[in-house]
């Protein structure tokens, strides 16, 4: 039980990797804030897991592409458990348009909701944590696209980018408070946003044969990730990303 009187929040929290991050730091003792934007039952469901692993738990419904939602969210946390120690940045979209044939609108939806949520939910944690004094985590869920172009998805690889920013000039501004910035970069995971290709056999097994360990992670393999970043043995870790990619960014065909 690491996180035992810790706070964490975690946007996107009812599904996909949030979903499991939420259980991997109820496990650690953490009390818990679940952002979410739809599915109001699946969160309660949620909660109810984290209540039977004995922590505390609130659902607070937000939109995290809005500042004043990350107000609330964040006040939420404190009107609650009276604290912020870990924020975890991890809602996020991709709409899979190229350069060629992606909207203005589709741009801001992916730049608001992935980038922009990070930017500010990263400033409005940090804001708490030095009001309170003694630090915290800011973990933002980026992917292997913030280093590695994905074509046809181009907006979602400028948001990611952007957010390998964020964590390395944010880490280094705020590491003087204690308050260590760090992302982690899942490459292919078994959540919705990878629906389509886990439905399609052929795509499917096209993706697992580009990862060397020749399968997608369960998003239980990125949760433990940011559960160790959460936690006391992560105290040197700041503005730096942590892949956890199968191997995917360095998979070479061995021309
Ligand atoms: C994207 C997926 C993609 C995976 C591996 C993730 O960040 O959301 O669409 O399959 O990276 O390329």
């Amino acid at each position: 039980m690491t996180l035992k009187g810790k706070v964490a929040v975690v946007t996107g929290g009812n599904s996909g990797i949030g979903k499991a991050v939420v259980l991997a730091l109820a496990e650690q003792g953490a009390s818990i804030v679940i952002d979410y934007i739809a599915d109001e039952r699946a969160t309660e469901d949620l909660e109810q897991q984290v209540r039977d692993l004995g922590d505390q738990v609130i659902g607070v419904e937000a939109d995290v592409s809005k500042v004043e939602d990350l107000e609330r969210l964040v006040a939420k946390a404190v009107d609650a458990f009276g604290r912020l120690d870990v924020m975890v940045n991890n809602a996020g979209v991709e709409t899979r348009t190229s350069v060629l044939d992606t909207t203005e609108e589709q741009y801001a939806k992916v730049l608001d909701i992935n980038l922009k949520s990070a930017f500010f939910g990263t400033q409005l944690a940090a804001k708490q944590m030095i009001a309170q004094g003694g630090g915290g985590r800011i973990i933002n869920m980026t992917s292997v696209h913030e280093d590695w172009p994905m074509p046809g998805n181009t907006a979602y690889c400028l948001s990611k980018g952007g957010m390998r920013m964020l964590t390395r000039t944010a880490g280094v501004e705020l590491a003087p408070h204690d308050i260590l910035v760090v992302g982690v970069g899942p490459g292919a995971v078994d959540t919705p946003i990878n629906k389509a290709t886990v439905a399609d056999p052929a795509q499917l097994s096209k993706l697992d044969a580009a990862i060397p360990i020749g399968r997608l992670a369960q998003p239980e393999e990125i949760a433990s990730v940011v559960a160790f970043l959460a936690g006391a043995g992560a105290s040197y870790l700041t503005a730096t990303t942590i892949f956890a990619d199968g191997g995917l960014m360095h998979s070479s065909p061995g021309l």
